[in-house]
């Protein structure tokens, strides 16, 4: 049987919090798992799974250890019927989660992909809602390390409601036109870290939603993908909590935006405290940009009294190479212009040599200093 197919490797730890404890172990190994793929190894991995989590104690502060090797999904969306077609593996409500591994987490997207509304949106019955590889829902002090993932048939891996929660040297990759492939999405969370990682996907590498603060992004590889993107924001005239994200060290290659902030007009609340630094940009199309009057329609949505507040944004020593005219696009409302906005050594030039680039700021008010395209940005 070759669907539903969980092969190889998967040990299953449950530490105390309190060092020296004894280990619980839940090797599939001794569920009958054979590992190699022959045969289907979904019910030994869903047996140690669920011993595994009713070991569970009351002691809140327990630590779980998930090693991982290669792990295969279900290739046909039909092995999801009756089940929560949203995800495939999640965690809920853990402390001091630690998921690491090697070898290669396949989510097998493709039959998805051929099926997605966004992609075939005439197709009978198709959908708008696939798997996502890995869910951490309300988890605490966490951390998702040395993983390589690839073709989730939507988002890759999702932070929900999420504090203190480190993502380091993991590898995604989907298509270039895979649809609604984010490798990231960190929605309603605080102090979050993601590092030293490889990403290229068929939508953003990394993206950010509401109810967020304390986001430190580094040593990022994105591309091919839609790049770095905080929102879309404010939509249905939400109330929108974004502030305290760094975004540094971090090369772009290929993707449609670099460093993007985008937000719905007639939304309401705050994008502030942001800094892009240090950024390497290589062939993107909007390597700079803030769309406030972000519409998924063009010429649909009419222009609004309110939106969301950006201010206090930091764009510091980016360089590289822009694939459309318009390098710097500050694209911000008249009823609420963004503010206090800095760019400090930034150089893009065309990625066709000696074609002009231009900066075009919309009500957009701040300084800038050694800014190629520009100037841009009234005082
Ligand atoms: C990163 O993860 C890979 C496995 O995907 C592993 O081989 C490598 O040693 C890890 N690197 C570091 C610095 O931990
Ligand atoms: C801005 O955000 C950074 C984290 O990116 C934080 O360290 C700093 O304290 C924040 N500044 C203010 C004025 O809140
Ligand atoms: C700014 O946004 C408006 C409204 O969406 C759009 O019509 C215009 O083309 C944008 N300007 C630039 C330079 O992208
Ligand atoms: C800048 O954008 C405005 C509004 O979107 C547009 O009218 C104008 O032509 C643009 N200017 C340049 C130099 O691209």
């Amino acid at each position: 049987m070759k669907k539903n197919m969980f092969p190889l490797m998967l040990l299953l730890g449950l530490v105390s919090g309190i060092v020296g404890w004894p280990i619980d172990e839940f090797n599939i190994f001794n569920y009958g798992a054979s590992g190699f793929g022959e045969v289907d190894d979904s019910k030994a991995f869903v047996n140690a799974w669920r011993d595994a989590c009713n070991a569970r104690t009351q002691n809140a502060k327990l630590v779980y250890q998930l090693i991982f090797g290669k792990i295969i999904a279900p290739g046909a969306p039909e092995s999801w019927n009756g089940r929560d077609s949203s995800q495939w593996i999640a965690f809920k409500d853990v402390v001091g989660l630690n998921v690491y591994g090697y070898g290669l987490i396949d989510g097998q997207g493709m039959r998805w992909w051929d099926q997605s509304c966004r992609y075939h949106p005439v197709l009978e019955g198709c959908t708008k809602l696939a798997p996502t590889i890995f869910k951490f829902i309300s988890c605490k002090e966490s951390t998702l390390r040395d993983i390589y993932m690839v073709n989730s048939p939507q988002t890759h891996v999702l932070i929900l409601n999420s504090k203190g929660f480190n993502v380091d040297n993991v590898t995604i990759q989907s298509p270039e036109h895979s649809p609604n492939t984010d490798g990231i999405h960190i929605h309603s969370s605080h102090f979050v870290k993601i590092t030293n990682s490889i990403i290229g996907t068929g939508d953003d590498c990394i993206s950010i939603g509401d109810y967020i603060s304390n986001i430190d992004i580094a040593n990022i590889n994105c591309g091919p993908g839609h790049g770095i993107s905080i929102g879309s924001l404010g939509k249905n005239k939400e109330i929108v909590h974004v502030e305290h994200i760094h975004i540094r060290d971090s090369t772009l290659k290929g993707t449609s935006n670099g460093a993007r902030i985008k937000t719905w007009q007639g939304g309401q609340g705050n994008v502030r405290n942001i800094t892009f630094e240090n950024l390497e940009f290589d062939a993107v199309n909007n390597p700079i940009i803030i769309d406030q009057n972000y519409c998924d329609v063009r010429g649909k949505c009419k222009e609004e009294e309110t939106g969301v507040k950006i201010s206090d944004v930091v764009y510091k020593n980016l360089h590289g190479t822009s694939s459309s005219k318009i390098a710097i696009n500050l694209n911000c409302s008249k009823s609420v212009p963004c503010s206090r906005i800095t760019m400090d050594t930034i150089n893009l030039v065309s990625v066709q040599q000696g074609n002009p680039v231009t900066a075009n700021c919309t009500n957009a008010k701040g300084t800038e200093v050694e800014v190629h395209p520009g100037p841009c940005l009234r005082n």
